[in-house]
């Protein structure tokens, strides 16, 4: 299981292993518009774990641009295992 933890509110939410985290973060409050990694409404800031997360997509490359290791689009990243932090 890998955990995801909410900076602002302290909040930790257990996923399996390789899971999207899109459901979680948009529970928490993470707002949403596309879910398909092209507006960047759902940009999220890892505070820590960066290694724990998918490699980016295409998309979150196009948006955010090539090497950016501490904004993610929660719509498009997933949750390898371990522990992530982040906030929005
Ligand atoms: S909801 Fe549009 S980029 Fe994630």
């Amino acid at each position: 299981m890998a955990t995801l933890i909410f900076d602002h509110s302290g909040d930790e939410v257990e996923l399996p292993d390789n899971s999207p985290i899109a459901e979680a973060c948009e529970e928490a409050g993470v707002p949403f518009a596309c879910t398909e990694g092209v507006c960047g409404t759902c940009v999220i800031e890892i505070k820590e774990g960066n290694e724990n997360l998918s490699k980016a997509t295409q998309e979150e490359e196009d948006f955010l641009g090539e090497g950016t290791s501490h904004e993610r689009l929660a719509c498009q990243c997933r949750i390898k295992s371990g522990r992530v932090r982040i906030t929005f």
